[in-house]
């Protein structure tokens, strides 16, 4: 499928913790199963495992200290890049606790700043250090910025106690770490156009017809998918947010333009994800200067917009198309219905009645509809739902040419 012919770079970050000779164990597993792995240490890690040790397992070298003579001048930035799984486990609460507040104070947690790559965590620690409030909210935060926890299981601990702390599996951290190793390169080969944010059709020179999406949604998923490879086109409508990294963006203002740009854009791709809330009218007339408010007249003469996506599906060809229904009521049934109204693939439907969820929130509670079946996914954050949305549209864009 993927058209990358090197072998996937996992760097394996290594923190002081008793668990720390596991991580030579997880450097060889992640080897078998076909990836190069390089080994980031911190000062304390090497009080309980040598360099040496994975210097000879992993057969790269083994970068500890941002002033190392022999290192690379600017170290974690090439690690950065180079990185398309970045691993930490052991990870104990202290580096849990600098990645949560993004210090960068050593090679390892700077990489893990400077890296696009998706981050791994396998914490292992003392139950009680485990079980504190701290850890647990650094542990979410991280979380919902797209990292991975691989949870540590109970058992015996180092220090005598009995509890949750004792670092997972190795084969169940590969197993992490492989899947997010596949996904770091799932879409290569791909091009997609992302819609996202509102229309906004203008009354006249200050005030509009618009609607609350914040186009979170969209530039997640634009976001995720160029990381995993694709070459993206986001066309979105007014939104605070910045550019996504290593996204074409393109930005409009109301449905004729987005209209305009998404046709274009949409031409030669291998799927099409309309997040945007398009504004379904346009006043008729829209005034050039500003209409005073004792001018202003009781009713507006309204005319539709073009559907972007339905006409997309007119002409789908091989083209995936995944459409949205926000809605009140019924939300499976009316997702049924746009699924084949508009051709499409695949409708993430949700209801906007929920409160906290949807429209400007961080997260969602959607079901995925498609010609086979609904699947209910639960509330989570918007940056997991891109990643399970494109896990689903990943296997329906191959062949890709
Ligand atoms: O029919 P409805 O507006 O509910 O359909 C929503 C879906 O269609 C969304 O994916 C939205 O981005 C897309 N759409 C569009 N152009 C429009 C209206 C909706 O692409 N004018």
């Amino acid at each position: 499928m993927s058209e990358k012919r090197t072998a996937p770079t996992v760097v394996l970050g290594v923190t002081g913790c008793i668990a720390a000779y596991k991580a030579c164990e997880l450097a060889r597993e992640c080897m078998r199963r076909g990836m190069r792995v390089k080994v980031v240490m911190t000062e304390n890690a090497t009080r309980f495992v040598g360099a040496t040790t994975f210097r000879a397992l992993t057969r790269e070298p083994v970068a500890v200290g941002m002033w190392d003579e022999a290192a690379a001048p600017v170290q974690h930035v090439s690690l950065a890049e180079e990185a398309d799984v970045l691993v930490i486990a052991p990870a104990t609460a202290n580096v849990i606790a600098k990645l949560a507040c993004g210090r960068a104070d050593d090679l390892l947690t700077t990489t893990a700043l400077a890296t696009e790559a998706t981050l791994v965590l396998a914490p292992a620690m003392n139950v009680h250090m485990w079980r504190d409030e701290a850890t647990q909210a650094n542990l979410e935060a991280l979380r919902a910025r797209g990292a991975i926890v691989v949870p540590p299981e109970s058992g015996e601990l180092a220090c005598g106690e009995v509890g949750e702390g004792r670092l997972a599996e190795v084969g169940d951290i590969a197993d992490a770490v492989e899947a997010e190793a596949r996904r770091s390169r799932d879409l290569e080969g791909s091009r997609i156009v992302v819609t996202a944010g509102p229309t906004l059709e203008p009354i006249d020179a200050v005030r509009h017809i618009g609607n609350r999406s914040s186009g979170k949604t969209g530039f997640r998923i634009a976001e995720e998918a160029a990381r995993r490879g694709a070459a993206v086109t986001l066309v979105t409508g007014p939104t605070h947010l910045p550019d996504p990294f290593g996204v074409v963006t393109v930005r409009v203002t109301t449905a004729l333009e987005m209209h305009a740009a998404v046709i274009e854009a949409a031409e030669d791709v291998h799927a099409v994800i309309a997040t945007a809330a398009v504004s379904d009218f346009r006043p008729a007339a829209p005034q050039t200067g500003k209409v005073k408010k004792d001018a202003f007249p009781s009713a507006i003469a309204l005319e539709r917009n073009p559907d972007i996506l339905a006409e997309l599906g007119e002409a789908k060809g091989r083209r995936v198309l995944v459409g949205f229904a926000a809605e009140t009521a019924d939300v499976v049934a009316h997702a049924r219905e746009k699924l084949a109204a508009k051709h499409l693939d695949l409708v993430v439907a949700n209801d906007v009645s929920e409160p906290g969820l949807g429209f400007g929130a961080d997260s969602n509670r959607v079901t995925l509809v498609t010609a086979d079946g609904a699947e209910e996914l639960p509330v989570m954050g918007k940056r997991a739902l891109a990643r399970v949305l494109l896990d689903r549209i990943s296997p329906l864009l191959l062949p890709r040419g």
